[in-house]
């Protein structure tokens, strides 16, 4: 090398000059200490947009809708759209004027703006902005369908729901990486957890951040997106006890701990005759810890509560008034989804069909009114021109933990998901992953009925159970399955042409977990091929 030489002198006295600056610096902020930036700081809207994502309430072919955030000082919003160019300043946009909500959630007003592009060209690259005129987004990119069946990908992602922004944003970010080109990504519901909090929104936003402006979003809500309206107070309660009674319980303190195995609640109440108890769960709902009150009041032994869920016998918590169910006032200012004719006007731009390059898409909800929705159901299945057709929704058909089976939901959809052959049911809920496949259905012991054809080879359908966030639960039951996992976030990259369907999960760390191809065959059920190594599957 030739040499830069320096005198060894020079040097000394250069990194002495240099330190002291930064030791005067490091002395004078000894005594900082951090403060948690609060989440109306942190998730303030401004006039610049955010929160901008893509959904589909028409035709993917030649609209396509857009949503974004803005505080209240932009009274209009503006989209503008043009074919995107290889040079940027040659493109002649039209603008396209925004309808604007405004939303008031429970640590901020903001403006929402919906604007939807229509008219445009089938399988052709666009770029638009969003703004109110004066302050821009940068340009997007996204690409309108074919109008005929073609090959594509798409992304499916089992409940976020927990420490989004923490936990979740690399499992999506990694999807991402595997499937740049991804069609669209698809939420099977409990994307956040609580189903009001603006923060938790904003995780969720901030995770994807750009790619939802880019890839559009098919989401179907989960029991997290759901809220009661006209209740009465939630700290009254029924339990069933011992000797078979409904009895009255009033929750007095109800305290949220964090730990490193995920929140604790400590919860004290009121039975009757004034006799106090306290108990704890764990972020499943499970009683981990009672104390004497609580077996007095319930007449239960410890062994026989600790473990359970809550909400299920022995003691079957449940709010007295609870009033009836209605999808979290987030969903529908946030995302533009269709809003389908011949259903109850509450489960509108939850209950939709999408048609996507020759494969429908169609989103139940399995949060309210699950009887109503059947005759449309039916009529989407009926009269259904697509080669494929895959469902969503959040509660799962086959659960693979014996207390949260799902008997009355499974009964009422299944035979009609049976009767017309669908491909594929892409469910959560559970924080686990199973999967149904070819089983010895002789070595199923202590399932509920219906779970020993689970995969009917008559039929074909596949049923999975994915979860994408940190939150995880115990599978007691998956024998019925063909692949379980749990502790294990992934994600799923689905590959769909007019011959096969390819399905690959992967874990958050971009490992291939399960893999099966299913092939259409005319006239006959699809054939279900395992791509995994025996050695890694059940037989
Ligand atoms: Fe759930």
């Amino acid at each position: 090398m030739n040499g830069l030489k320096i005198n060894p002198l020079i040097s000394v006295l250069a990194i002495v000059v240099g330190l002291l600056p930064i030791a005067h610096v490091s002395l004078a902020h000894e005594g900082w200490m951090p403060s948690k930036y609060s989440p109306e700081d942190a998730h303030e809207p401004s006039p610049l947009p955010d929160r901008v994502v893509l959904t589909w309430e028409d035709d993917p072919a030649t609209t396509q809708s857009v949503t974004w955030r803005t505080d209240t000082s932009v009274k209009r919003g503006v989209a503008e759209i043009a074919l995107a160019s290889a040079n940027g300043r040659a493109m002649k946009p039209d603008a396209v004027q925004a309808v604007t909500t405004l939303f008031e959630s429970d640590i901020n007003d903001a403006h929402y703006h919906s604007a939807i592009f229509r008219d445009l060209q089938p399988d052709t690259l666009y770029a638009y902005r969003v703004g109110d005129g004066e302050n821009w987004t940068e340009y997007y990119h996204f690409k309108t369908a074919s109008d005929r069946a073609r090959p594509f990908s798409f992304i499916y992602f089992g409940d976020a729901q927990n420490d989004v922004r923490t936990h979740w944003s690399r499992v999506f970010r990694e999807a991402f990486r595997d499937s740049p080109r991804a069609a669209f990504t698809l939420h099977a519901g409990d994307l956040i957890d609580v189903q009001n909090s603006d923060a938790e929104w904003g995780d969720w936003h901030q995770g994807p951040d750009w790619v939802n402006a880019t890839i559009p979003v098919i989401a179907t809500p989960g029991n997290h997106e759901y809220r009661r309206v006209n209740e009465g107070s939630r700290a009254f309660r029924y339990w069933s006890s011992a000797s078979g009674e409904t009895i009255e319980v009033t929750m007095t303190g109800f305290e949220e701990v964090d730990t490193d195995a995920g929140k604790v609640y400590q919860i004290s109440l009121i039975g009757p005759w004034f006799t106090m108890g306290s108990l704890e769960l764990n972020d499943g709902g499970r009683i981990i810890k009672v104390d004497e009150g609580v077996l007095e009041i319930s007449g239960f032994t410890e062994e026989v509560l600790l473990g359970s869920s809550i909400y299920k016998p022995p003691l079957q918590d449940r709010q007295r008034e609870p009033g009836e169910p209605a999808v979290t006032t987030h969903w529908r200012p946030q995302f533009a989804f269709p809003v389908e004719e011949g259903i109850d006007e509450t489960l509108k731009e939850t209950v939709y069909v999408i048609d996507y390059q020759g494969t429908r898409f169609i989103s139940l909800n399995s949060n309210e009114a699950t009887e109503s929705q059947i005759p449309w159901l039916r009529s989407v299945l009926e009269d259904n021109p697509n080669r494929w057709t895959v469902v969503t929704f959040h509660h799962p058909v086959f659960s693979p933990a014996s207390d949260r089976d799902n008997a009355e939901l499974r009964n009422l959809w299944k035979p009609i998901l049976d009767e017309f052959k669908v491909d594929l049911v892409l469910n959560g809920h559970d924080h686990t992953y199973a999967r149904t496949g070819q089983v010895d259905a002789s070595a199923l012991l202590n399932v509920p009925t219906g779970y020993q054809q689970a995969y009917d080879p008559n039929i074909g359908t596949v049923y999975v159970v994915s979860v994408s966030g940190p939150k995880m639960y115990e599978i007691t039951k998956g024998s019925y399955a063909k692949r379980v996992a749990e502790d294990t976030q992934l994600y799923q990259i689905i590959d769909i042409n007019d011959k096969s369907l390819r399905y690959r999960a992967f874990t958050a760390t971009g490992a291939l977990y399960d893999a099966f191809t299913l092939e259409k065959r005319r006239g006959q059920p699809n054939r279900l091929i395992e791509a995994l190594p025996a050695e890694s599957r059940r037989q």
